[in-house]
């Protein structure tokens, strides 16, 4: 009896110790426990659940190979997406995760999506997370925290002291931890809501840079939104916002539509040279007096990798805890892949019928 609770205290000593040492980590790394939120850099999977893999058919509106869950696991801490208003079916929700137009790529319901990323979270205690929508069709705050609500993600939401003022500091990683409040949620734009105050407004508390650019050589520092700051430097960093790095390019336009540049992902996520993430990172850091960019958004974030650059501006050395992903492109196993080619012409003559009926 007694060498039974012994040896089965001993398999226990092996969990006790990776537990211990998993705490000691904040975002995989513990050199970030103690700093502020505002005050690292979190790598961003820009459009998080718009694939562009087997599951898509290789669609040309994707901007990830790997979806949310995955990105977690190798490090990425924001994910943004764009939220659209599509038919209610009886699978559920009307709000869908919808690249420009959900006859272009529909992702399925937001609230499964914050399923799936609250589901990583449980089984992942020591990490933040950042969620950014694009808020399409101006859905209500009530809305979207219903589906913050239903997918029971909002048991982690942070609350900021004030909706509609930056605060004057924020909390470390491990604060936020320890309050049990892992989830950032930023929307582009809400009005802020006293029954859903984690939805915070994203241009209340960020600027971004331009995010339309199409050439390594047109990344800019300068803040392009909110336009109230007028593409002033002094003024963003002077309005305390956090800075938000757009990092991807796009391929030429047709018809207005924007196509990720896949080609061009492995060196604009890369550590160095024109147009680099690297490179990046330390020139807009300078422009900021030495602030670091609190989020950076890449496309196809496994590329480069991304993950290096931003471990770099962080000054990880010894990540701990993830699952990293093969930093190729992935391409369709036989054949060219399908280019979603039925939805973009239906579009493009939607775009042609309007233009021939003058609406
Ligand atoms: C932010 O990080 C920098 C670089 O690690 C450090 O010098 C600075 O003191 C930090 N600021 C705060 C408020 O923690
Ligand atoms: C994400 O991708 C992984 C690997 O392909 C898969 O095992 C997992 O089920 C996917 N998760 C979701 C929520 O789709
Ligand atoms: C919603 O349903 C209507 C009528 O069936 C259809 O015309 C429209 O395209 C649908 N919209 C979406 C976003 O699915
Ligand atoms: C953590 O919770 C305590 C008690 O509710 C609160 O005073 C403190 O401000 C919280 N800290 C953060 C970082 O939210
Ligand atoms: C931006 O410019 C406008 C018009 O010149 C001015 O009223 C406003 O105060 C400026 N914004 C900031 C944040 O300084
Ligand atoms: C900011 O830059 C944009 C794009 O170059 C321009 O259209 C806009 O007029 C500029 N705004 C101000 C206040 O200078």
């Amino acid at each position: 009896m007694f060498l039974q609770t012994l040896l089965q205290a001993a398999a226990l000593l092996p969990i006790l110790y990776s537990t211990a040492s998993a705490q000691t980590a904040c975002n995989n790394s513990p050199s970030l426990c103690n700093k502020p939120y505002n005050n690292i850099t979190h790598l961003g999977a820009h459009d998080s659940p718009f694939l562009r893999n087997e599951q898509t058919s290789f669609s040309t509106s994707g901007n990830q190979y790997y979806n949310s869950t995955v990105q977690l696991d190798a490090g990425v801490r924001l994910l943004t997406a764009q939220v659209h208003k599509a038919n209610e079916t009886s699978a559920g929700s009307q709000w869908h995760l919808c690249h420009t137009s959900c006859s272009l790529l529909d992702m399925g319901t937001l609230e499964s999506w914050l399923s799936s990323i609250k589901s990583w979270m449980d089984k992942n205690p020591n990490d933040v997370v950042t969620i950014l929508l694009v808020n399409s069709d101006n859905a209500a705050a009530s809305d979207l925290g219903s589906q913050f609500k239903s997918s029971g993600i909002d048991k982690y939401a942070y609350v900021p002291p004030s909706t509609t003022t930056i605060p004057q500091n924020w909390p470390t990683l491990q604060s936020l931890i320890s309050n049990g409040t892992r989830l950032m949620t930023f929307v582009a734009s809400i009005t802020p809501s006293t029954t859903y105050p984690y939805l915070m407004d994203e241009f209340t508390f960020m600027f971004e840079n331009d995010f339309n650019n199409e050439k390594p050589t047109d990344f800019s520092c300068v803040p392009a939104r909110p336009t109230t700051l007028n593409n002033s430097t002094d003024q963003a960093l002077s309005s305390g916002r956090m800075f938000l790095m757009n990092h991807f390019l796009y391929d030429a336009q047709l018809f207005g539509i924007q196509t990720p540049n896949e080609n061009a992902a492995g060196s604009t996520n890369g550590q160095t040279g024109v147009g680099s993430l690297g490179t990046s990172l330390s020139t807009c850091t300078s422009v900021y007096n030495g602030r670091v960019p609190t989020f950076t958004i890449v496309d196809f974030f496994n590329r480069g990798p991304a993950m290096a650059s931003v471990d770099k501006a962080n000054g990880v050395t010894n990540p701990v805890g993830r699952i990293s992903v093969p930093e190729e492109a992935l391409k369709p196993k036989t054949g060219g892949g399908k280019k979603n080619s039925g939805s973009l012409l239906a579009v493009v003559l939607a775009v042609v019928a309007a233009v021939a009926f003058g609406c």
